[in-house]
């Protein structure tokens, strides 16, 4: 598929609603989360009244990408019946978007407890998640990618690294990956004892099959390492994007948030100083994309031409 290059945009998440000065940013794309804003499904609104003004305001203005965490996409309910198809799917179409990612997770109708929790790692579950992944993609008609997970635990009955799960599951769906490089980074902090390699990783996975990088920060927890996206984005995972930005052609870079106030060394900020953290981390992507790909190659530097 042919795929437009973007650049570096910011997760629009409702919790940055309100105090962040989205419309004020230099951004490339903004990634929908389809959730926050799509009406419930036992209603008759495609978009819930509270985001209809938001979705107005964002539509054919910039770039715009959609996120999938409680589709259903790789659950067990009928792909028809998901939320994936009767919300996601003709919102992306209204939407104009140029891909939907999704996250790797088993999910239903119940928001709360599918959270973290990864697919199982194994060849039968890359045949039964690839037939999904390839009539969702089919459905939505612009590419569709699968966001690697932060987990926990292993979801038991896997017999494979989770690269190698996901370079079976690209190949078998002719789908997109959605490289989430704090997700690797967490996973390495929690599970290097069990093998988990930050570079194994890059090597294994289909690196021409990224689409998307994320991008965001977290903190240790009585000696768990947690994906919050509530600090700024650490040191390492600004190295891994270079490396990646080296070796892949990503069509976007985003940025993900989720929180008023960000915590940094050790203090909790502000909302205004949570924004200058979050508009330094911008410009280090920017930066980073301008010096692999050149001034003039996002859509904001481009004039319209990308
Ligand atoms: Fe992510």
């Amino acid at each position: 598929m042919d795929v437009p290059r973007h650049g570096v945009g910011l997760q629009f998440n409702p919790e940055l609603m309100g105090w962040f000065p989205f419309f004020e940013e230099p951004l490339d794309v903004l990634e929908v989360l389809f959730d926050s804003v799509m009406g419930p499904l036992d209603g008759p609104a495609l978009v819930a009244p509270r985001s209809v003004e938001l979705v107005q305001q964002i539509s054919g203005t910039i770039p715009l990408i959609g996120h999938s965490n409680y589709g259903g996409d790789f659950g067990f309910d009928d792909l028809a019946d998901t939320t994936a198809v009767r919300r996601h799917v003709p919102l992306a179409r209204s939407l104009d978007v140029s891909w939907v990612s999704n996250h790797c997770f088993y999910s239903d109708a119940s928001w709360s407890d599918v959270w973290s929790s990864p697919l199982q790692f194994s060849a039968a579950e890359a045949i039964r998640a690839a037939g999904r992944a390839r009539t969702l993609q089919d459905l939505y008609g612009v590419p569709f990618a699968h966001e690697n997970a932060a987990y926990y635990r292993v979801c038991p009955g896997s017999e494979m690294p989770e690269e190698d799960f996901l370079a079976q599951l690209i190949e078998l769906s002719g789908t997109y990956l959605h490289l989430d490089l704090h997700n690797v980074y967490a996973n390495e902090q929690n599970h290097a004892v069990n093998g988990y390699s930050a570079q194994r990783f890059l090597d294994t996975i289909p690196l021409d099959r990224v689409i998307c990088v994320h991008m965001a920060g977290g903190r240790w927890i009585d000696g768990q390492y947690h994906d919050l996206h509530d600090t700024r984005v650490p040191e390492a995972v600004w190295d891994l994007l270079d490396e990646v930005l080296s070796r892949a052609s990503p069509r976007a870079v985003i940025l993900e948030y989720e929180t008023q106030a960000l915590h940094c060394d050790g203090e909790t900020l502000d909302t205004g100083r949570t924004t200058e953290m979050i508009q330094a981390d911008l410009e280090r992507g920017r930066k980073a994309w301008d010096r692999a790909y050149g001034p003039g190659n996002r859509y904001s530097t481009a004039k319209g031409v990308l």
